[in-house]
């Protein structure tokens, strides 16, 4: 129900719909599906990122269905990954990872995403036309952060379903209830069992350097560790999937994929813009934990919030004619694409590096890239904050 305040709030679908319309008329709304006040400014949106002792990320329900609770008990952490925690907790646990993922670190990996890359590319290259998004955007997150973080990559499928009933792509949310528990607890304890393998046998992954970390004195306890890593999976995979296939897809349509790909800078302008323009993750939740105010409006202490991610990084007054891909943008990088403040995207130098790998082993293997005659629409695919498309269908050339 809409809450009574003195600012001007609508309950509204068309956040998603027309966004430049809601923002102009009303910062905050309340969304009935949402269930709380969506903050579409950008200027509304840093605020509350910038404030995360008032802004909590803490999931408000609890985090299993109450059946599942006690089969998960001592065996699958309660909060995956870094999203849901606050601090102190979240920096002690960030600090765990942070080291491991700075751009400069991260470049050793470079010579196995590109082989990756090209492997999968040998799989379809011949047929002279695919699914870009079924046959290379899907699995090479999966191959590439499993490699990072101490997994099998052959395992990707694997990987990839046994997370089904915490999200993910809609092709591994198959399967009955009773195989997605046991998914859960299969992946938790493969994982768990590398964690004591890694103790004494590290290797250059990040499994290892938690450990190292921990040796240092850094105080975290085992299933804290093993919150780090499926989580890992979870907030990496399906958003590097769903930017490349929808990016890619934008590029085509618009005749931009040339330039966009031509070389490494222009691959990179390219991708920062997309990130802007094409949100994979829509937006994330918040609660206010006190009384306090948004943009001068009052909110009070329990109200959930929404804070958009695709709005904010279309809001003219940041980013001018922001509904325009413009590959050549000046000053883009403060779009809200890997988010901001204490949960900004950890993983964004991999997803910089893992998506200009990609731009650039397509530039070269699919000659003349195009999307397919018979593809014309592009279908979104919403699932809670994430979006994507359900196919990305191209051809290229073929040599004579
Ligand atoms: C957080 C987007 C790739 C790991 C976030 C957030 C966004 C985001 C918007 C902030 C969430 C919030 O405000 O609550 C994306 C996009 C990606 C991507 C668009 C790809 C294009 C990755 C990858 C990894 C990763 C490859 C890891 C391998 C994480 C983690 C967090 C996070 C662990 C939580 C950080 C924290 O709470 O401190 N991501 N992400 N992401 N992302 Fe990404």
């Amino acid at each position: 129900m809409a809450r009574k305040l003195s600012c001007p709030f609508a309950d509204s679908r068309a956040l998603f719909e027309d966004l430049s319309a809601v923002r102009s008329k009303h910062s905050l709304q309340h969304d009935s599906v949402l269930k709380g006040l969506v903050i579409s400014r950008y200027s509304d949106i840093v605020e509350v990122l910038d404030k995360p002792e008032t802004f909590s990320s803490k999931p408000t329900i609890p985090p299993f269905p109450e059946p599942v609770r006690p089969i998960f008990a001592g065996k699958v952490p309660e909060k995956s990954t870094l999203l849901n925690w606050d601090n102190p907790d979240h920096d002690r646990l960030r600090l765990s990872v942070a080291s491991f993922f700075v751009p400069r670190r991260l470049q050793r990996f470079e010579p196995e995403i590109k082989r990756l890359a090209h492997e999968l590319v040998d799989g379809f290259v011949a047929d002279g036309k695919a699914d870009l998004k079924h046959s290379f955007a899907l699995p090479l997150p999966l191959k590439v952060i499993a490699t990072v973080a101490g997994l099998d990559p052959a395992r990707w499928q694997w990987l990839g379903r046994s997370l089904a009933l915490f999200g993910g792509h809609a092709e591994f949310r198959t399967g009955t209830i009773h195989e997605q528990v046991q998914g859960i607890l299969d992946i938790h304890a493969y994982v768990a069992e590398l964690i004591q393998e890694r103790k004494t046998d590290r290797r250059d992954d990040l499994i290892s350097h938690i450990w190292n970390e921990r040796d240092k004195g850094l105080e975290m306890t085992d299933m804290e560790h093993l919150a780090m890593i499926p989580g890992l999976l979870l907030a990496g995979h399906e958003t590097t999937t769903n930017l490349l296939s929808m990016g890619m897809s934008h590029l085509l349509h618009l005749g931009l994929w040339e330039k966009a790909s031509k070389d490494d800078d222009s691959r990179k302008s390219a991708l920062e813009e997309l990130l802007r323009f094409e949100s994979a993750v829509t937006g994330m939740r918040r609660e206010a934990l006190v009384e306090t105010t948004i943009g001068g409006c009052p909110v009070a202490a329990g109200t959930q919030l929404f804070v958009a991610y695709n709005s904010g990084s279309r809001d003219p007054t940041r980013f001018p004619m922001p509904d325009v891909l413009d590959i050549d943008r000046q000053s883009v990088t403060q779009h809200l694409g890997f988010g901001r403040g204490i949960h900004a995207c950890l993983g964004a130098p991999l997803a910089r590096i893992l998506l200009q790998i990609e731009m650039s082993v397509l530039a070269e293997r699919l000659p003349g890239l195009r999307l397919d005659e018979e593809y014309s629409e592009i279908e979104y695919d919403h699932v809670h904050e994430a979006r994507g498309i359900s196919k990305l269908e191209v051809a290229w050339e073929l040599p004579v």
